[in-house]
């Protein structure tokens, strides 16, 4: 079993978003996959709980008391964390994860928290030993923003543990489609294609990163 964190420290980054709308696009592709919450928000559980009856089936994983009990056959585990992980509770997300998603959203203060919390997590020893892929991604950008273009050089010049470049794979629109999905409990890609085609075409350098072996540890055999 693979397993997705979706992880900022920052609240309101788009954590929410990114679990369950990648949860959607696994579950769409017929992937067994579970969607674990691990904030007292319940955000995520909410989503559930409001999909409509006959989509694509996301189990539900409520994980805000801290146990994580993933059914048998699950393929593809996401796990939406809190904000405000840090330290020993930070780590503990990071073991069980393969691949890190990281929203950062364009405004100088997320950036600035970005940028610690990025220095914090690059010096988990998971992280360090390379047993754990991340990559960055841009949420609720504005198009043709400043901001949005210093996140870009931002985040495009930073360097993972090893020397390598940290990989920035795309910035995400600030969108209603979002918004409708969150209410309906559905994800983008369960929209009509020519309504969400730009959003598509955004989450797509994502998605080919995330179904090629740069988003898994090394030996990592499914
Ligand atoms: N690309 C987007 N376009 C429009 N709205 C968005 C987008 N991404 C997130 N939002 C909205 O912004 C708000 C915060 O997003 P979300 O809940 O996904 O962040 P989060 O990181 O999970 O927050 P928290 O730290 O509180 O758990 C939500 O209302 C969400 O619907
Ligand atoms: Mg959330």
């Amino acid at each position: 079993m693979r397993c997705i964190l979706v992880l900022n420290a920052k609240g309101g980054s788009g954590k929410t978003t990114i679990a369950t709308n990648l949860a959607g696009y696994y579950a769409i592709k017929g992937i067994s996959v579970a969607l674990a919450d691990l904030d007292p928000q319940r955000s995520s559980l909410d989503w559930l709980a409001v999909r409509p009856e006959g989509s694509p089936e996301i189990r539900a994983i409520d994980g805000t008391e801290g146990q994580l009990r993933v059914p048998k056959g699950t393929q593809v585990l996401i796990v939406d964390a809190p904000s405000r992980a840090h330290g020993t509770f930070l780590e503990q997300l990071v073991r069980r994860a393969h691949t890190i998603i990281m929203p950062v959203v364009p405004s100088p203060v997320d950036i600035r928290a970005a940028m610690r919390f990025l220095g914090e997590l690059s010096a988990l020893r998971k992280v360090l030993a390379t047993d754990v892929k991340l990559a960055a991604i841009g949420n609720r950008v504005r198009e043709r923003s400043n901001i949005a273009s210093e996140l870009d050089d931002y985040l495009d010049h930073q360097r993972l543990p090893d020397g390598r470049k940290f990989p920035y794979l795309t910035m995400l629109r600030q969108h209603s489609n979002y918004l409708r999905a969150a209410e309906r409990g559905l994800s983008i890609f369960e929209f009509a294609p020519a309504a969400t085609e730009t959003d598509r075409e955004q989450w797509r350098p994502l998605l080919r990163w995330l179904n090629s072996p740069h988003s898994v540890p090394a030996g990592f055999a499914g």
